[in-house]
């Protein structure tokens, strides 16, 4: 059995991946990069979060992810904290939170809504609101890549996709910051303001609910759920879970692989050179700057039973935490370069940034669009994005990002 030699009592157990330093210094490759050649799944006994298993290499994340009734989505949350702690006045079941049968209804109701002919109607309106933000963006002056383009065009893109008042749209990114940052959600302090926010946006949609009630459907997700089967009869809270869900999946995650875009660019000249000499391979870099950033670190599940994961005894009840951030660099899947961008990596589609099985993310192609139509839009302008110091990264396990990214623009 692996085991990890360490200190008899340490203050800090350096094989925690959870803590938010690890990820807002962007030292977490070292520590993963050892659990992997050492302890591929791993039992954290003292956590912020409580115990947990860590699985951090790819085979064992697939096996995980493929038996969905052996580790559940719902039990004990899908992160390894729970979004709504036990015993908090707010309940917001998310389907990505719920085991079969609930979940299959519940996300097929939205699923009508990625696609791929849905891609292709969207495709022209994607397209013309990313040439707007380019069109309107300076040279050679400093500004934020984070809030002119990341957020800006997530954020539009979730205003279409719900239908919702354009005026207000930015409220969307607060909203999804407060609801699904996991230092947040573990720091009692700012409970009460989380809550608060969370409140706020829930009378928001309700109001957009209420007036689409009794209209005729239309094509965004709300009237979509309103006329399904499945969300029909919702309970309150289950409608704010799921559009918490979706607003939270769309938001921070695209916007963070927009953001690692530009900074992976600006890390390896050669492969910008080799993107900017042949725009054949934009389908590529799509994917393996998913890969390379994965937006999401982590996917959490619970043992419904005792058994046994790569050698490992694991105890119904126990946390199993799956390191999408590790695995995507696990070195017997994308070799011994699997920390370098590489816009021509030919197995870059095999990334687990999208999770796998049953709960395999439901806007993958949504996101893979934007990313797409976003660096077409940047060769035909001709426009690079330079790096002009450090980004400010988001401390935390889960949300895997930048709060800020400075750059300037020029044209090669
Ligand atoms: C689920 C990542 C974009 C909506 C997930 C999961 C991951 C993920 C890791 C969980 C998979 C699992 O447990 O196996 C990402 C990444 C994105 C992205 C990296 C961007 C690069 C989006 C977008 C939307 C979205 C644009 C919608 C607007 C959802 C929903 C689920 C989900 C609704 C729950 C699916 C289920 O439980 O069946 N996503 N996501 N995501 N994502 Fe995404």
């Amino acid at each position: 059995m692996a085991t990890l030699a360490r200190d008899a009592a340490p203050a800090v157990d350096p094989f925690d991946v959870s803590r938010p330093e690890l990820y807002r210094d962007d030292t977490w490759a070292e520590p993963f990069r050892r659990l992997r050649a050492e302890a591929p799944v791993h039992k954290v006994e003292h956590s912020e979060f409580g115990p947990y298993w860590s699985v951090s290499t790819y085979k064992p994340i697939v096996e995980v992810e493929s038996l969905p009734d052996l580790y559940s989505s719902e039990i004990g949350g899908f992160t390894i904290a729970p979004f709504a702690p036990e015993g908090s006045e707010v309940r917001m079941p998310m389907f990505i939170g719920r085991d079969r049968p609930v979940h299959t209804g519940q996300r097929r109701t939205v699923a009508p809504a990625f696609t791929p002919s849905e891609m292709v109607r969207m495709t022209a309106d994607i397209r013309r609101r990313t040439a707007e933000i380019l069109d309107a963006l300076p040279y050679g002056e400093t500004f934020d890549w984070v809030d002119r383009v990341s957020i800006e065009l997530t954020t539009q893109m979730l205003a279409i996709l719900f239908d919702f008042p354009w005026a207000d749209r930015r409220k969307l990114t607060e909203w999804s910051d407060w609801a699904g940052d996991i230092e947040i959600i573990k720091n009692d302090a700012l409970r009460e303001q989380r809550l608060a926010k969370i409140y706020e946006m829930g009378a928001y949609f309700q109001g957009l609910w209420n007036a689409k009630l009794n209209a005729e459907p239309t094509p965004d997700l709300i009237s979509m759920m309103i006329h399904s089967d499945a969300m029909s009869h919702m309970d309150a809270h289950e409608f704010m879970g799921n559009l918490i869900l979706l607003i939270v999946g769309g938001n921070d995650t695209t916007r963070n692989t927009m953001s690692g875009l530009v900074y992976a660019l600006d890390q390896f000249p050669g492969q910008r050179a080799k993107l900017e000499a042949d725009t054949g391979l934009i389908a590529n870099t799509t994917s393996e700057i998913i890969r390379w950033q994965t937006p999401l670190a982590h996917m959490a599940r619970t043992a419904t039973g005792d058994t046994e994961l790569a050698g490992q005894r694991i105890a119904a009840g126990d946390k199993v935490v799956m390191w999408y951030i590790s695995a995507n660099r696990d070195e017997s899947v994308f070799g011994d370069n699997a920390d370098d961008f590489q816009v021509d990596r030919a197995n870059a589609r095999r990334h687990l940034a999208f999770g796998h099985g049953i709960h395999r993310c439901v806007g993958a192609r949504l996101a893979e669009l934007q990313v797409s139509i976003l660096l077409e839009e940047m060769a035909a302008r001709r426009m690079r994005v330079n790096v002009v110091g450090e980004p400010a990264r988001v401390a935390a396990c889960f949300v895997h990002g930048y709060r800020a990214l400075p750059v300037e623009l020029s044209r090669y």
